[in-house]
């Protein structure tokens, strides 16, 4: 019998927040909901990531209403979502009472699948939130940031998957963030994985560097069971490959794909008109749409190369561009060699430009960089090089234990301070992770339930 491979549709998210920084509204894609839930997909990425914080900061949407509306038009597909470990949602460490109150509620209001990574890949940053989410019943899908380094071996990342696997992880997810890894590598890696364990491997990647339909495909040859797409309005560049392209190819060869066609070509249909109204209004830039392979070069992230660029421009500086290039992989060296995703992308980007700006390394440290040399962010894959580490840190010691172990309960405490403010525990975990943003919104809200409450009574 032929092997079935899986898809994971990510228009909602990922695809939105690769080409228009998460800008699509509920009401916008509201209308296809109950198209998507039809299609056959493993699971659809709905949450998480950069939708919360957008939704609060821009479309002045409450995300946890959001999903619950999703949730309630889609009852036959999992909802996925994705949660940076101990930072949440955020771009540091949370105390473990809000960590376990998130992924409880997240479930509570819809959530299925939880893919949950650390951008150091240190495991001890994955732990409660991985515990929680088989606590809450949904599946706990472990994920390994992916990066290429020295001490990057596939050996070492066997070792993770096993300790992933004992934590509770029912599926493994390989996020290649950046679009760099290539059809060998795919192959390579996914065949060792699989050796170790007997579990599904889902595989995420992005179109950045032209390799991922090359990649995907090598990939499902070595035995993964599950591939990130996007619906092909929605897909290439910074995004994912073709949803409906790697049915086509995958059927061809004689894998077995349950997606349903006549949806999926009423999802392009209809997403082709959102991208093209995103394109008329320059949400959408031809930027995101294109190849770079630039990256393959650097090994860095699409995103930071186009960072470094806003931020060199700012200073009057673009004609430092090759230099603060060449100067990031030397500072990701420095720092033992992280994986480069948020938060830790912009953390080293920032120092490399800082680095060449003020003609001394390290001259200047950002706050960020300082508390990863503590080791509030985790355990760095590599240690980091110890004259830094001494010259940033002076006489302070780095931390032996966990970080998240020495910050005490905030949920409590928060209740506490939103009495008649919060309306639910949802209302005061998003205070937490987004205090100024939530509070504003709060605001808004109860204008707007004034406003309709007038307007009742002026119909009465
Ligand atoms: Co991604």
């Amino acid at each position: 019998m032929a092997r079935k491979v899986q898809f994971v549709e990510t228009v909602l998210r990922d695809a939105n927040q690769s080409l228009i920084a998460t800008r699509l509204p509920f009401d916008k894609f509201e209308p296809m909901l109950e198209t998507i839930d039809k299609a056959g997909f493993y699971a659809a990425e709905c949450w998480g990531g950069a939708t919360f914080d957008v939704c609060l900061r821009y479309l002045h949407e409450d995300p946890w209403e959001r999903l619950r509306k999703i949730r309630a038009k889609m009852p036959n597909t999992k909802l996925q979502m994705l949660l940076r470990g101990q930072n949440v949602l955020g771009y540091s460490h949370y105390p473990d009472d809000f960590v376990k109150l998130f992924v409880q509620k997240a479930v509570e209001n819809g959530i299925d699948v939880i893919r949950i990574f650390d951008a150091l890949n240190d495991v001890s940053n994955l732990k409660v939130a991985m515990e929680a989410t088989t606590k809450a019943g949904a599946i706990a899908s472990g994920t390994i940031s992916y990066t290429t380094s020295p001490v990057h071996t596939h050996a070492k990342y066997v070792e993770m998957v096993k300790e992933l696997k004992e934590m509770g992880a029912s599926t493994i997810c390989i996020k290649d963030m950046a679009g760099i890894m290539g059809p060998q590598e795919a192959y390579d890696m996914v065949s060792a994985i699989k050796d170790a364990v007997d579990m599904p491997i889902d595989l995420h990647t992005h179109s950045t560097t032209g390799l991922a339909f090359m990649t995907y495909l090598k990939a499902v040859e070595a035995g993964v069971d599950i591939i990130d797409t996007a619906i092909s309005p929605f897909s290439g560049g910074t995004s994912q490959p073709a949803t409906e392209t790697l049915a086509y190819a995958l059927r061809q060869l004689g894998y077995e794909v349950d997606l349903n066609d006549e949806m999926t070509t009423k999802m392009a249909t209809f997403f082709k008109g959102i991208r093209d109204e995103f394109v008329a209004d320059g949400t959408l830039m031809p930027k995101a749409m294109a190849t770079d392979t630039q990256c393959l070069t650097y090994q860095v992230p699409g995103g930071m190369l186009s960072n470094l660029m806003s931020q060199l421009k700012q200073m009057n500086a673009m004609d430092r561009f090759d230099e603060a290039l060449a100067e990031t992989p030397k500072v990701r060296a420095d720092m033992g060699y992280p994986p480069l995703v948020t938060p830790t992308s912009q953390m080293v980007g920032v120092q490399a430009v800082r680095n060449v700006l003020d003609g001394q390394r390290y001259k200047t440290v950002s706050k960020e960089i300082k508390a990863y040399c503590r080791g509030e962010y985790g355990k760095t894959p590599a240690p980091i090089n110890a004259d830094i580490q001494k010259m940033i840190l002076g006489d302070e010691q780095p931390l032996t234990t966990r970080y998240a172990d020495s910050l005490a309960p905030i949920v409590e405490p928060t209740r506490e301070q939103l009495k008649g403010i919060a309306k639910s525990d949802e209302d005061v975990l998003s205070y937490i992770a987004f205090p100024s943003l939530a509070e504003k919104y709060f605001e808004e809200r109860k204008a707007k339930e004034e406003n309709e409450v007038t307007y009742t009574i002026v119909e009465c």
